[in-house]
């Protein structure tokens, strides 16, 4: 028989085994009840805690005097902190130089996540939000953040070699990246934009949409990004979208809106030659498939495109590229880059759509509204691309940005003529001026709305 404070002792003891559980370095795990766990040793330790559903009444509370430190909790002690929550989000850095113990108070009917990591909080938010290519009635597509940069190689003499003008798709990396895509209409009771912001809480939201197409791609010399198409959205309303990565990050909100039903444009994406065109052209509606991609978009477009590219190569390479410089800053590489980017956004138009809202927003240098570069098209007006074919309703068009060409103009040498309109000159027939940069030349990023677009929906002018 135990004398009766050694069999109290052991009781203790075993409790604690019980009720602790031991948290390893660079894990998440998932909890549904008030608990206390060990953490491990570490010089520099972030302990972090995502809610997955709501709870007004859990508390976390972390101590790092030791691994067999008595629980913290509200009363406090040496060495004790409270890990307080924001937005389901909460964690604490620091020196667990003999390990810890973390304490989930008032947590039994909550699920949450701890993440235990030696390189920054597990649970966090992104700073880079997801972007939209473009909407339909009843369809988007979406980018994910970059999930892998890429290192353009810049070719050098004697063998300064350029891209084909006719590009294929870049092999997909073999880089695995664990994406998912959530969105849902943006309303008052939507509990994406009401609730917790975490991933775990997020992920457990139904999408009001379908996911028809997910591919990896390459849009730009930014990255590779993950590309969705979906489907099935109500005409002429704002959606919020969330990109969760690794199911710990959380990217975004952005908000997009779909438009009115009467919108007919389908939308163009994944063309490996003008990689960067993600959204609605004046064509009518594919056959085979909902939108268009390389596969199915017209050669009496993609062939004069290309050949234009090809022959724009030939002229470009005349010049002794990388052998004599035209500019300390740029060379023949990046003005066929620009070229082709300009090239691409002009040669689809694209269709746009003013949307209730648009417009109501105050600009970012203050006081007036901003309206999109928006241009009725009647079926009357010859297409701007003539190798479109006449489009048989009326359209509204989302005209360029002025600075796409400008871009073009400033990459590329002089000798090939490459002139932009100027704002005194026309320019606003044909392009949106005056959005990212001043529309007085010269005057670089003072322009009305700053951005071609921005995370709440609103598209201005069309950067390609
Ligand atoms: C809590 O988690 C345990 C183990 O994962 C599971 O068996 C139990 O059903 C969960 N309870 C609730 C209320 O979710
Ligand atoms: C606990 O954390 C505090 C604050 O970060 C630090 O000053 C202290 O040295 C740590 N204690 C141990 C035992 O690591
Ligand atoms: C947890 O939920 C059960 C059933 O809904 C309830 O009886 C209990 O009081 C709740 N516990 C706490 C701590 O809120
Ligand atoms: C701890 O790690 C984080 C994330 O890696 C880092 O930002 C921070 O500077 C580190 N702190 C110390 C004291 O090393
Ligand atoms: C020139 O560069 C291209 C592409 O970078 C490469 O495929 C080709 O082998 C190179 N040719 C020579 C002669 O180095
Ligand atoms: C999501 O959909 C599934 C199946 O339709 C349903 O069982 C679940 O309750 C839904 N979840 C939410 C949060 O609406
Ligand atoms: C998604 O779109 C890409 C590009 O258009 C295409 O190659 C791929 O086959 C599509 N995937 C599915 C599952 O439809
Ligand atoms: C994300 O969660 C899913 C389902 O809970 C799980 O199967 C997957 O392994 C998790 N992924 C990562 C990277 O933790
Ligand atoms: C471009 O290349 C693809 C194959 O990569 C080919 O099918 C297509 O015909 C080419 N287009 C032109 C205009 O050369
Ligand atoms: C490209 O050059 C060829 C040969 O000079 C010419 O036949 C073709 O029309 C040109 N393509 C375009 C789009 O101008
Ligand atoms: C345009 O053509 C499509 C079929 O190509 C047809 O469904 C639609 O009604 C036509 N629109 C008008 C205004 O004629
Ligand atoms: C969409 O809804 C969000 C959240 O209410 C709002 O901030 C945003 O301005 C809306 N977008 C547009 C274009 O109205």
């Amino acid at each position: 028989m135990f004398p009766e404070t050694l069999w109290y002792l052991l009781n203790v003891a075993i409790v604690f085994a019980q009720t602790r559980k031991q948290l390893s370095l660079n894990t998440v795990s998932s909890f549904n009840d008030s608990s206390t766990f060990t953490l491990p040793e570490a010089s520099n330790l972030t302990v972090s805690v995502a809610l997955c559903s709501s709870s007004s009444s859990a508390r976390f509370f972390v101590t790092n005097t030791s691994a067999d430190a008595d629980n913290p909790g509200p009363d406090g002690g040496t060495d004790v902190y409270e890990i307080s929550l924001n937005e389901g989000f909460g964690n604490f850095a620091g020196a667990f130089t003999n390990g810890g113990v973390l304490s989930a108070d008032d947590a039994s009917n909550v699920t949450f996540e701890v993440g235990v990591s030696e390189s920054g909080p597990t649970h966090k938010i992104s700073t880079d939000p997801p972007s939209l290519g473009d909407t339909t009635a009843t369809q988007a597509i979406i980018f994910s953040p970059v999930f892998l940069e890429v290192s353009s190689e810049v070719p050098t003499y004697p063998n300064y070699s350029l891209p084909v003008a006719n590009l294929s798709a870049p092999a997909v990396p073999s880089t695995s990246n664990n994406f998912s895509l959530i969105f849902s209409e943006t309303s008052g009771s939507s509990p994406l934009a009401s609730g917790l912001q975490t991933g775990c809480a997020l992920q457990s939201q139904n999408s009001t949409g379908t996911i028809v197409n997910q591919t990896m791609w390459l849009p730009n010399e930014d990255g590779w990004r993950t590309q969705w198409i979906i489907d099935g959205l109500t005409p002429a309303t704002n959606y919020t979208a969330y990109v969760i990565i690794d199911n710990t990050t959380v990217s975004g909100p952005i908000y997009f809106i779909t438009k009115s039903e009467s919108f007919s444009c389908p939308l163009l994406s994944n063309l490996p030659y003008c990689p960067g065109i993600a959204y609605a052209i004046p064509l009518a509606q594919p056959s085979s498939q909902s939108t268009y991609d390389s596969t199915n978009l017209p050669s009496e477009i993609a062939e004069p495109l290309i050949s234009s590219l090809t022959n724009f190569t030939t002229t470009l390479t005349t010049f002794a590229c990388g052998r004599d410089d035209y500019s300390p800053l740029v060379s023949c590489n990046d003005c066929q880059r620009e070229y082709r980017r300009w090239l691409c956004t002009v040669s689809f138009p694209r269709c746009g759509e003013a949307s209730s809202n648009n417009g109501a927003m105050v600009a970012a240098n203050g006081a007036q509204k901003v309206f999109s570069a928006l241009l009725s098209q009647p079926t009357t007006v010859t297409p701007r691309n003539s190798n479109f074919p006449s489009f048989n309703e009326t359209y509204t068009a989302l005209l360029p940005c002025l600075e796409r060409c400008n871009a073009a103009d400033r990459a590329c040498p002089s000798f090939l003529g490459f002139r932009c309109p100027t704002a005194q000159f026309n320019a606003l027939s044909s392009y949106g001026v005056g959005y990212i940069d001043s529309g007085v030349e010269g005057v670089e990023g003072r322009g009305s709305s700053g951005t071609a677009q921005d995370r709440y929906g609103n598209v201005w002018c069309n950067y390609g």
